[in-house]
């Protein structure tokens, strides 16, 4: 099962990270999908440090046998196998550095390490928002320069097919062109499936399509060919390949904002208040305080799985509940925008809120909308795509009055 030019023991390791990995990757979208209060959260959390460790194993025995590797001999340009191995090599360096990162986020949240169904381990370090911030970034970070590496991998892959006949095995060191295959694989899944399981497969069916049609198109290409030789690796493509890897890692950094626009620091402007508190103190003196949430319906159950989940995951709604991303939502019913104690606003919110708006229920659903383009600069924006539908912002803004004003009286029943 070796290939060529490589020891058995790496052909091992290779495809023991793979196929960790994979299991790994699996188990975290199930994991950012569930409940945040769910009872399966904490099982998923203890299989993906449980997996996450594995993972690391693998990647030290790979890496310890990489040291004292030969580039292979393949029917190759050098410079293609060279460039392949770089991906891959960056790519296990990330895997290397991802679960301490992952143990601090952890930690700084308050949660709990444990692996699978093992008791906890004890927390080395006490609830610490900032670093909190910084680590859940760059460990989401380090998620996109996977990504990022998988998708260049992918590319040269394809590359590889049609100019040279040779793909995802001859390319890319063992294992890891499995690796990268499920990889982009269960990202189509996970990006095609933020609300609701139903394009999963569509979604599927349209990638794996695609790359048929390029292996079927090299097939054509190559069949009657035969190997050419190649020469050996030139100094350009020597540095140019670990360049390139690493710059890809940069773009991969950015990605937690660029998509969630989240940052690894408070940035913006911190409104001040007590130590300790992050609600209003106070009911709002505004009649959107007082209003009677609507009774719950079978809609607003289909939309609090599908849509307002995603608010939970960045905002608490209890009072004094720590704040998350966004702030805590507790009584912001009637109140001015951008107000709620301890917490640092972007200035577009900010101004928002100096200039006069109070979130009612039609601002609030005028602002989730299209949060992006509603009020340019925010830094919110709701992970499962902005909400046109007036049925689905008006279930929102019901549930969220449920959430946060539960127990302030309605004028009527006053
Ligand atoms: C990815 C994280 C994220 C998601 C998801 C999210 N929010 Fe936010 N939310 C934020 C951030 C960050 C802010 C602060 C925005 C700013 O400063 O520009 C915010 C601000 C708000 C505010 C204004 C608070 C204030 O004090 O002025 C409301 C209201 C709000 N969000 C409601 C929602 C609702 C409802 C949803 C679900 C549809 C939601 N958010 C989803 C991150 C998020």
């Amino acid at each position: 099962m070796s290939q060529q030019g490589y020891s058995r023991n790496a052909t091992i390791a290779g495809w023991m990270v793979a196929l960790l990995y994979v299991a790994h990757q699996q188990m975290t979208v199930f994991l950012a999908r569930s409940d945040r209060f769910g009872s399966l959260r904490e099982d998923y959390r203890g299989w993906h440090y449980l997996l996450g460790t594995l993972v690391l194993a693998a990647v030290v025995w790979r890496l310890l046998l990489w040291r004292r590797e030969a580039a292979p001999a393949g029917t190759l340009p050098p410079a293609l196998q060279h460039w392949g191995r770089w991906l891959a090599l960056v790519a296990y360096l990330v895997l290397l550095v991802a679960p301490f990162l992952g143990v601090i986020y952890a930690w700084a949240d308050d949660l709990k390490i444990h692996l699978g169904p093992t008791p906890a381990l004890p927390s080395l370090m006490a609830r610490d928002r900032d670093v909190w911030m910084f680590t859940g970034y760059f460990h989401s970070g380090l998620g996109f320069m996977l990504l990022v590496l998988n998708l260049a991998a992918l590319i040269t892959v394809g590359w590889g097919l049609l100019r040279h006949g040779k793909g995802l095995l001859a390319v890319l060191p063992p294992g890891y062109g499995f690796q990268i295959f499920a990889g982009v694989s269960s990202t189509v899944y996970a990006f095609s499936t933020f609300r609701s399981p139903e394009p999963g497969p569509r979604a599927l069916a349209i990638f794996w399509s695609g790359c048929a049609l390029v292996w079927l198109v090299a097939w054509l290409i190559h069949r009657k060919r035969a190997a050419a030789s190649h020469g050996t690796l030139g100094a350009t493509a020597r540095f140019a390949a670990p360049a390139v890897a690493i710059t890809l890692l940069g773009v991969g950094a950015y990605g937690p904002h660029a998509l969630f626009k989240v940052t690894p620091w408070p940035m913006g402007e911190k409104v001040a208040g007590p130590e300790g508190v992050t609600s209003h103190l106070t009911v709002a003196d505004h009649p959107a305080a007082r209003i009677a949430p609507a009774p719950p319906s079978a809609f607003e159950n289909k939309v609090r799985d599908e849509t307002y989940k995603w608010c939970r995951f960045c905002h608490t709604v209890e009072k004094n509940g720590v704040h998350l991303v966004g702030p805590n939502l507790y009584h912001i019913f009637g109140q001015r925008a951008g107000q709620v104690p301890n917490f640092t606003y972007s200035t577009a919110m900010a101004d928002a809120g100096r200039k006069g708006l109070v979130w009612t229920d039609e601002r609030i659903a005028w602002f989730i909308a299209d949060p992006q383009k509603h009020l340019p600069g925010t830094s919110m924006i709701v992970s499962s795509g902005p909400i046109p539908d007036p049925a689905v912002q008006k279930a929102v803004v019901n549930l969220l009055r449920r959430d946060t004003m539960a127990d302030v009286a309605p004028a009527a029943a006053r």
